[in-house]
């Protein structure tokens, strides 16, 4: 699902202008199966993400380093700038006129603002094991100035939108597309990002829930930071090429307090999990969690999460149908990096499914 319809093309680029660092995938169309053309990251300080000049070089310094001469890219709004809910809607009521008037007059009643100010899209989830009196549907609408501030930004450096989705449809359909195998079972992803986290229920084809948690990999940095007493991108560095510069001691408190945030975010976590559980009694138990985001590549984070969960946790793999040319990609370092790529890799997807 997105906010604008995208026509069917042999290259997708997804670029995910996160809170800490832009990540863009390029995928192209090889007869039936499609193929990782260009992925690449960078690191946004402080002043660049508020100064939308200096924001718009970084996209193209990035674009250009990877020679993407495309003009076109898909880009994801955040959860919190959209309005996203699960709404119910008894099956006796609009018989006489079509399904979607019905949920359009329903749906008014649950925005807060004009409906004339906003781009909505909706779709009906199909829950077997649900309430069979009502059709429930997920609705998903954004401010028109939003998504317009959004496209003059890119256009202003030069870009033009393809497609728009929401970030957690982008990680469902990063998941989707690359787990076709998983996907009658019911699913947790969780995207941990430098500020925020996505958790989303997926399940048959559709997410049931998609929440925002305000947590993410910053917050370990600045336990680096309180540590050691460095600047925030020394620490940063610190944190990501693992800790072999540091001393001893400081490392194993770092590991110390890290641990200790890690039990807050699980508990978070788990808030949610019992909220879903709740509202959902009559469905299976769920055994998975997929994780992605550059924050879930922190170090012990996903043996702390097994521990503590107590469920099956693995690494999403963006790429996991996806072909890798291993003459134009050094295999180890994708590896290294893949899950934070996946919400980039959803926006791409968008070209072809
Ligand atoms: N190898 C690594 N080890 C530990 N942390 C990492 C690693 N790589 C990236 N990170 C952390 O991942 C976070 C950035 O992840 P990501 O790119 O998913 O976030 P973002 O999309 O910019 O932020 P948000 O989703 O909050 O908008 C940062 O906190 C960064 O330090
Ligand atoms: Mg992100």
């Amino acid at each position: 699902m997105g906010l604008f319809q995208l026509s069917k093309k042999k290259a997708g680029i997804g670029l995910d202008l996160g809170n800490k660092w832009i990540k863009t995938v390029r995928l192209t169309k090889k007869g039936k199966k499609l193929e990782l053309n260009k992925l690449g990251r960078t690191y946004l300080k402080r002043e660049e993400i508020e100064d939308k000049k200096k924001l718009r070089e970084k996209i193209k310094i990035l674009l250009n380093s990877l020679s993407i001469k495309d003009r076109e890219v898909s880009l994801s709004l955040a959860g919190h700038s959209v309005i996203i809910k699960r709404l119910k809607l008894p099956k006796s009521e609009g018989k006489e006129e079509k399904l979607e008037d019905t949920i359009k007059k329903h749906t008014k009643e649950h925005i807060p603002f004009d409906i004339e100010n906003v781009y909505m899209d909706y779709f009906i989830i199909d829950n077997p094991e649900g309430d069979s009196k009502n059709i429930e549907y997920f609705l998903v609408a954004s401010k028109k100035n939003v998504v317009n501030e959004l496209k003059d930004f890119i256009e202003g450096a030069n870009f033009k939108i393809e497609g728009i989705d929401v970030e957690g449809f982008a990680l469902c359909n990063c998941f989707e597309y690359n787990y076709p195998d998983y996907i009658s079972d019911t699913t947790y992803l969780l995207d941990i990002g430098g500020v925020n986290t996505i958790f989303c229920v997926y399940s048959n084809g559709m997410p049931l829930l998609i929440r925002d948690i305000s947590l993410g990999g910053d917050q370990l940095t600045d336990v680096v930071k309180q540590v050691l007493n460095k600047n925030f991108f020394e620490c940063e560095k610190i944190k990501i090429n693992g800790f072999s510069s540091v001393a001893p001691k400081d490392k194993i408190l770092i590991q110390q307090k890290m641990e200790e945030l890690y039990l807050t975010w699980i508990d978070e976590i788990q808030k949610i999990i019992y909220f879903y559980i709740s509202n959902n009694p009559e469905n299976k138990e769920v055994e998975n969690i997929y994780l992605s985001g550059g924050g879930s590549l922190s170090p012990k984070l996903k043996e702390v999460m097994e521990e503590h969960l107590e469920k099956n946790i693995d690494f999403l793999n963006p790429f996991r149908k996806i072909d890798i040319p291993i003459a134009n990609f050094d295999l180890e370092y994708i590896k290294s990096v893949r899950p934070q790529f996946a919400i980039a890799t959803g926006l791409a997807l968008r070209n072809f499914i």
